[in-house]
């Protein structure tokens, strides 16, 4: 595996987090800085995206690199037959690192052990979607000023949902709290919560999203229930419209409160919520762009100016 691939947010250390956002914010303040020269980069996604691909390309178009790659593995070889070991062995022949989304867990594990060159995770199906969790945290630490001692509130898919399970691993440096709120069927999966156990994390589960819960987070992280996850379809119908957040919701909220969601929504957030200022998925979908070049320059070993303060 190359050393500098990224395949789950365990991967990397508290110190090399900081280092990213940090890379991140001198993206913020220098977008167009051109460091790439002409490097070659792939975003193989095996499976629908709208920010994640888009953000990564224009991260490569910004930075002074070039974009091969496709969004519908129907017009590849792959539709001929061709396995996913072939696919990478063959990409690797033409670029200086793959972007790859893939509906199968350890996807991306697996094509790290395939490949000299780098390989950035951009989701792997329930698994893990590491480059979502840095501007996640980029938008805490840029709404809160802080990633220590925080109140998060996580609700929804708790089980399928990959930006979940990357944000919760993460956020064990910094000592938060977490409470899970989600119907039986979609609760946090047991491994995470035992991971919270083995790492001291502070959690309380719920199946109600109640005003005591809403009122005393610094952050609640909605997320969608997501139909292509479920293979009993009668499933998704009973549970895909239990939770959703309304701006009445918000009243007695903290000013701190920011409302964050990976995207795309359905009807979890009403659209009566998107004015209020503590609503902030849209800011957080830009912030992905910051973060994903200063991942791209991880990837390729360049190193990024360090940010005047
Ligand atoms: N948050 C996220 O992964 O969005 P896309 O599926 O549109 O890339």
């Amino acid at each position: 595996m190359a050393t500098n691939s990224l395949v789950s947010i365990d991967d990397i250390s508290k110190e090399e987090i900081l280092r990213i956002l940090s890379a991140a914010q001198y993206f913020e303040q220098n977008p167009d800085h051109k460091i790439l020269d002409g490097r070659v980069v792939a975003t193989l996604f095996f499976e629908p995206s709208t920010r994640t691909r888009l953000s990564f390309e224009t991260a490569v178009n910004r930075l002074g690199g070039r974009v091969i790659g496709f969004s519908d593995p129907s017009v590849t070889s792959t539709s001929k037959g061709e396995t996913l070991k072939d696919t990478i062995i063959m990409v690797s022949n033409y670029v200086d690192l793959i972007i790859m989304r893939h509906y199968l867990e350890g996807a991306a594990r697996y094509a790290t052990e395939v490949t000299d060159v780098p390989v950035i995770n951009a989701g792997d199906g329930a698994n893990q979607h590491p480059s979502q969790t840095l501007l996640d945290l980029y938008s805490i630490y840029k709404t809160q000023g802080t990633l220590e001692n925080l109140t998060i509130t996580m609700v929804g898919d708790l089980k399928y949902g990959r930006t979940v399970h990357s944000l919760l691993m993460a956020m064990r440096y910094f000592n938060p709290t977490f409470r899970f709120v989600a119907c039986n069927e979609l609760q946090m999966p047991q491994e995470y919560i035992r991971f919270c156990d083995d790492n001291g994390i502070a959690y309380t589960v719920h199946s109600d999203f109640s005003e005591a819960v809403i009122d005393t987070s610094d952050i609640i992280y909605m997320t969608r229930v997501q139909r292509e996850r479920f293979t009993d379809i009668m499933e998704y119908e009973r549970v895909k419209d239990l939770y959703n957040l309304r701006n009445s919701m918000l009243v007695n909220s903290r000013p701190n409160l920011r409302i964050l969601h990976p995207l795309p929504r359905v009807n979890e957030i009403d659209r009566d919520v998107d004015d209020n200022p503590k609503a902030y998925y849209f800011q957080q979908a830009k912030n992905g762009l910051y973060a994903r070049q200063a991942l791209i320059c991880r990837a390729l070993g360049i190193e990024v100016p360090i940010v005047n303060k």
